[in-house]
């Protein structure tokens, strides 16, 4: 050994399996975990998604049993998306303010079954609702209006709250829609319900798979880089965070997830407030895809990535994995 500390031995700690438990910095639980579902038309339903190898879309009957097996396993919450049957989808996401619609049927169910014993996150956006796959509403020039688009994202999410959702999770990305939420939640006599904003949200090409899941990627025209995020910027995601922040979020989110670590960690370091990341249906895929393949132990790189979502400073993680990694972590 050379240098002024000769006797410094760092692998000295990780010489056996007590002494790295007893050193470990970061820890990773069932509890830090929420799991996104898709929900679907139909009774006992499971459609599998091809490009989701192991995630299926379930009709409402089935959510009910997904959450309850979240209960079993620790999950603390779970996030829940619809497939919205093609002939209810329209130009203006009007789908989105039926209080029937699949994901208030689906919220009303796991809540008769469950009670209060599991948090429902609900996404707020028109992407499941709109014949155009965009998450807002279009002018004649295509472009995806902000202002108009925020009141029916109101609506949206009163009428989510109204069927008992917990956390409402606005990922549209339009500008001042979580100061209009929470305004409308407080004046409609919601003031628990939270929100955890989707605030620096970018305009990736690892959405693929959950676009088929809910059935807007066949549907979709262009992109969406004129309200998410350019990939290559983080001193906006601080400025998205903090206007986030300011309007009246409880929770802020980061997604994708392991592309963006950095940025969780800046948003950690700047603001201390909760911070959540979404590790996306490409970031799923790829981990599957390197299983497949034997590149890689499935298990192991679970395990490894949330740990490291963990380490980058996350509060919890959106991730499809959530009931493998939960079982695993459970032993
Ligand atoms: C849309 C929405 C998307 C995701 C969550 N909400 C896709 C998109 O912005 O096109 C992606 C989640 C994932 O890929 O797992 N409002």
């Amino acid at each position: 050994m050379t240098g002024l500390f000769p006797d410094t031995r760092l692998r000295r700690t990780r010489a056996s399996g007590w002494s790295r438990a007893l050193h470990r910095e970061t820890v990773l639980t069932p509890a830090d975990l929420i799991w996104p579902l898709f929900v679907t038309e139909g009774e006992n339903v499971e459609e599998p998604i091809a490009s989701l190898p192991g995630v299926s879309r379930w009709s409402v009957d089935q959510i009910v049993s997904r959450a309850q097996e979240a209960i079993e396993l620790g999950i603390p919450c779970i996030a829940l998306f619809p497939n919205t049957q093609p002939d209810r989808r329209s130009d203006n996401g009007a789908e989105a303010l039926n209080p029937d619609n699949l994901m208030c049927r689906a919220i009303r169910a796991i809540r008769e079954a469950s009670g209060a014993d599991i948090g429902i996150l609900t996404d707020v956006a028109l992407d499941p609702y709109t014949a155009h796959g965009q998450d807002g509403l279009l002018d004649d020039d295509g472009y995806v209006t902000n202002d108009a688009t925020v009141e029916v994202l109101v609506g949206q999410a009163l009428n989510q709250a109204a069927a008992g959702a917990d956390i409402i999770a606005p990922s549209d990305m339009m500008d001042g829609r979580i100061g209009a939420i929470r305004a409308a939640l407080e004046e409609g006599g919601y003031p628990n319900v939270q929100i955890m904003s989707y605030a620096a949200k970018y305009a990736s090409a690892f959405y693929g798979p959950f676009r088929d899941a809910v059935g807007s990627g066949g549907l979709l025209k262009g992109d969406k880089k004129s309200y998410q995020m350019d990939p290559a910027n983080g001193e906006e995601a601080l400025r998205e965070v903090a206007l986030d922040l300011s309007e009246g979020a409880d929770s802020v989110m980061v997604k994708p997830g392991l592309p963006y670590l950095d940025i969780v960690r800046r948003v950690k370091d700047r603001f201390e407030v909760p911070v959540f990341a979404y590790q996306v249906s490409g970031e799923y895929a790829m981990i599957e895809a390197a299983a497949a393949a034997g590149a890689g132990d499935r298990d192991a790189l679970v395990l490894e990535t949330l740990t490291s979502f963990k380490r980058a400073g996350c509060t919890g993680v959106l991730t499809y994995h959530a009931p493998l990694a939960a079982k695993l972590l459970n032993g």
